[in-house]
């Protein structure tokens, strides 16, 4: 990475304001926590800023409360978990500028922490606005960006705040980065690629940055409904991305690159609106009045085999419903392969990192990435502003 990090910058004795992305899963009910991966990946920063004497100021997002106070989105939560993580208490303030933030930030002591309530509760964090920007600077001395989940948003908390103090990345910054990009710069060959998810045009440049180096393209999810139309297969009811036409284009693509796609060739299908009244069948015979749901079986055991050949393998997007028990085979059957085989297993974010944690498989991928649309981001060739923003490493 060619951008400095926490290493290289004095911060002992620092006020150190470090973004960080505790943009975590709640339980919809109780409000709990329900993956706190996002808040562990942040311990080594932290760890890093405690052991060097730093005040830390950490802020973040979460959800998307649309510039308002929603008191179901404040972090005061993830101050409880952060401390019972660190056995270390964790101040909270419940806002995240203004005098009293500033006195608070100011009287921290050496080594101690402060978490800000979310940002989002501010429209100006999302229009990167100066004013906002400088708010937030006020409270530090240096700027640390560990926030890779929200490197690909130009917000004020991550690119306005650069403007007003001396910024480099976090640890977690560092490693996604250098463990992202290796996938790009030199994979182990067989590359796969298994995709999931609903639409297409969220993979469409990353399928296409990827091409050179890929040699195979596994498709599941709602998005293979749209491959398989574009194949020229009636789906039933399945909902398609209205972009047949660009599925089409990535198939023809990939087979001039020499890469092959590989679509499931049994589906399973339910009732629109209803999931008990399922049935597996051939991709030729998808009811009229039906939709996809999940791949079939015989379709699990061939993209078994595929990924079972890979030397490296990237994998995002569910490959079913997996929230519903009956329709997750697709995507628990190939995450327990992912994990098994002897390949570097790259897993991108967001829903597809909360599958394999859920599932207890985080510890047997190579990688799992703390970013969803940042990871798609960067993995498609894009800068990312978050990381822009940052001191370039002197030579
Ligand atoms: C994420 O969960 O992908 C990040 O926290 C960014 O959230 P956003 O998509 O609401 O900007």
């Amino acid at each position: 990475m060619d951008k400095q990090t926490v290493r290289d910058i004095d911060v002992n004795g620092k006020r150190v304001l470090t973004r960080v992305d505790f943009n975590v899963p709640l339980d919809e009910n109780s409000g709990n926590i329900t993956d706190d991966s996002r808040i562990k990946a942040a311990v080594p920063t932290i760890d890093y800023l405690l052991d060097h004497d730093a005040r830390i100021i950490l802020c973040s997002h979460m959800g998307r409360p649309k510039g308002n106070v929603v008191p179901g989105l404040s972090l005061r939560v993830v101050a409880e978990r952060l401390s019972s993580i660190l056995r270390q208490s964790v101040d909270f303030v419940a806002d995240c500028i203004g005098p009293e933030v500033e006195v608070y930030a100011n009287e921290l002591k050496n080594s101690s922490i402060l978490l800000l309530e979310n940002l989002r509760f501010h429209p100006e964090e999302e229009k990167n606005a100066p004013e906002f920007a400088q708010a937030l600077a006020r409270l530090g001395e240096i700027y640390v960006d560990d926030a890779f989940g929200t490197a690909h948003r130009a917000h004020a908390s991550i690119v306005g705040v650069t403007h007003y103090l001396p910024s480099v990345a976090g640890l977690l910054l560092e490693k996604e980065i250098n463990s992202l990009g290796r996938v790009l710069l030199s994979p182990a060959r067989p590359f796969g690629l298994l995709l999931g998810g609903a639409k297409v045009s969220d993979k469409v440049a990353l399928i296409e940055n990827i091409l050179s180096k890929v040699n195979y393209i596994v498709i599941g999810g709602g998005m293979a409904a749209t491959f398989l139309k574009a194949k020229g297969l009636e789906v039933g009811r399945s909902l398609l991305d209205h972009d047949i036409d660009t599925a089409s284009y990535l198939m023809d693509k990939a087979e001039k690159n020499g890469v092959e796609i590989f679509l499931p060739q049994d589906v399973v299908v339910a009732d629109v609106g209803g999931n008990d009244n399922w049935e597996t069948v051939a991709v030729s015979e998808i009811p009229s009045n039906k939709r996809i749901v999940d791949i079939g079986a015989f379709t699990i055991t061939h993209f078994t085999r595929i990924l079972e050949r890979c030397k490296t393998v990237f994998w995002n997007g569910p490959i079913g419903i997996y929230e519903v028990p009956q329709f997750a085979d697709g995507t628990r059957v190939l995450a327990r392969i992912i994990s098994s085989i002897n390949a570097t297993t790259i897993i991108g974010g967001g829903s597809t990192a909360e599958i394999v944690t859920g599932m207890n498989l985080n510890g047997r991928m190579t990688f799992v990435s703390t970013g969803g649309g940042a990871a798609l981001k960067f993995l498609s060739g894009e800068t990312l502003p978050g990381m822009e923003a940052l001191l370039d490493k002197m030579n």
